[in-house]
């Protein structure tokens, strides 16, 4: 069950602190990020791609965002990959290094390149043409060349085990390689005088369990490098290869170790680089997902318990689809145990949902667990990723608190919405005003 532990007394304990604990002094429903383990994370990640020299990584912000979270990365010596002027602006104000910034997105406005080059990005990862022209006027107006990256879509099916090579083109991001699009806009940006085209970036898709996938892509990418030299006779400094490394959120899940992940990626680059006499490229991933996910747990309070006899028992607890939206949309699956029972055996199976008005409001599916009875704390284990992250204020349910634990203490990093946050931007018409 991710990162936690269960005490004597049968207590779930994260980072040092019984769970029950947590709930009394920050409330319920609680994200709990185990802080250490987000950090050893993060560890991994840099001795398998930085420590070797071999590269950079950048974190995905997309999957946990918080002004925290910036220190966090930054104290680890990893960089940032933001996907929109939100998410950038949150780096700035935690005064994160913008030069260790790469930006992201299939359609960012003028407002956001521009906030972009004002704050002196490290790199953009140009997804279009309608981009590329704007954003090489916004930099020539402010006189700067501004490092870019073009990202690629290489049409791998990484689902698959016989990688179909134009398995994946029909995809909004990027240029597409098979089809000749890719190379076509390596011709246009090295045309623009205003950005310095850096290299090439790929994104192959999220929870892969297949170290081989990436393997291909790196192979993929260096092939097309080498045809970008024979067309250009330009050198790729940077093979970015995007993020997408699995986890484990349940028994079946089977993810592989990080450091062998960076074994392979490096390995494959490398090989490439030597069989086609090119310089080996500064290769850079953007996990997400497998730096946050098992450092999360969720701790509801169960509520009201509805037991249709012989068809199922639900067991409703105070949060649900709004801060965990993954089960709803993607049929995602987790695990739970209750925190306070933690070493009592399983004696039910139930059905654990949420409190929104509608029935695709399910967490999790027969579960097994011991007695459940209400007041009950629920900790769902994994979902430090896409979680927080997607939350959402449906029903006008406020976000919960997000709380980083440590040495047996925690500290708030997000604080609960208030009523009051949900009404904050509601405006009345002057005609309605009494
Ligand atoms: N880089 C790019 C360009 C991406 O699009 C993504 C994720 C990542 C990196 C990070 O991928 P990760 O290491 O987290 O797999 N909301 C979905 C996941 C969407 C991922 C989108 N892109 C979910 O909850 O499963």
């Amino acid at each position: 069950h991710g990162t936690s532990q269960v005490n004597e007394q049968g207590q779930l304990c994260i980072g040092g602190v019984e769970a029950t604990e947590l709930v009394k002094q920050f409330g319920s429903p609680l994200y709990v990020m185990d802080e250490a383990a987000i950090r050893a994370n993060c560890q991994a990640y840099y001795q398998g791609f930085v420590a070797s020299g071999a590269g950079e990584v950048i974190y995905a912000s997309k999957a946990f965002m918080t002004m925290a979270m910036c220190r966090l990365i930054e104290s680890e010596g990893l960089g940032l990959d933001v996907v929109s002027g939100g998410e950038l602006y949150t780096a700035k104000q935690a005064g994160f290094p913008m030069e260790r910034v790469y930006f992201h997105g299939n359609n960012k406005t003028d407002e956001e390149l521009a906030l972009a080059l004002d704050y002196g990005i490290g790199c953009i990862v140009v997804d279009n043409h309608f981009e590329m022209k704007r954003l090489d006027k916004l930099a020539g107006e402010r006189g700067v060349k501004v490092p870019v990256l073009l990202r690629i879509t290489p049409g791998i099916d990484c689902h698959t085990h016989d990688f179909v090579r134009t398995g994946q083109i029909d995809s909004k991001f990027g240029f597409t390689l098979p089809t000749g699009q890719a190379a076509e806009a390596v011709g246009a940006v090295l045309a623009c005088e205003n950005l310095d085209f850096l290299g090439v970036h790929c994104h192959i898709g999220s929870q892969i369990f297949e170290l081989a996938s990436f393997q291909y892509a790196a192979e993929v990418m260096m092939g097309f490098a080498d045809e970008l030299r024979a067309k250009f006779g330009c050198t790729i400094r940077v093979l970015n290869l995007g993020g997408g490394f699995g986890i484990r959120y349940t028994e079946k899940d089977d993810p592989a170790d990080v450091a062998d992940y960076a074994r392979l990626v490096i390995e494959a680059v490398q090989q490439e680089a030597q069989k086609r006499n090119m310089p080996v490229p500064k290769l850079v991933v953007e996990p997400g997902r497998s730096i946050v996910a098992t450092a999360g747990t969720t701790l509801y309070t169960v509520g009201s318990i509805k037991e249709i006899t012989g068809v199922r028992k639900y067991v409703a607890v105070d949060g649900g689809m709004t801060d965990n939206p993954r089960p709803a949309l993607y049929g995602s699956k987790y695990e739970a145990l209750l925190a306070n029972k933690a070493n009592q055996p399983n004696e039910e199976v139930v059905t654990i949902t949420g409190k929104c008005c509608e029935s695709g409001d399910m967490l999790i599916w027969d579960l097994s667990l011991p007695k459940v009875e209400s007041g009950d704390i629920l900790a769902v284990t994994c979902t430090g990723a896409y979680n927080y992250a997607m939350s959402m204020n449906y029903n006008r349910i406020g976000r919960p608190a997000v709380v980083f634990v440590r040495d047996g203490e925690g500290s708030v990093v997000v604080k609960r919405e208030t009523w009051e946050d949900l009404v904050r931007n509601d405006q009345i018409p002057a005609s309605m005003l009494r």
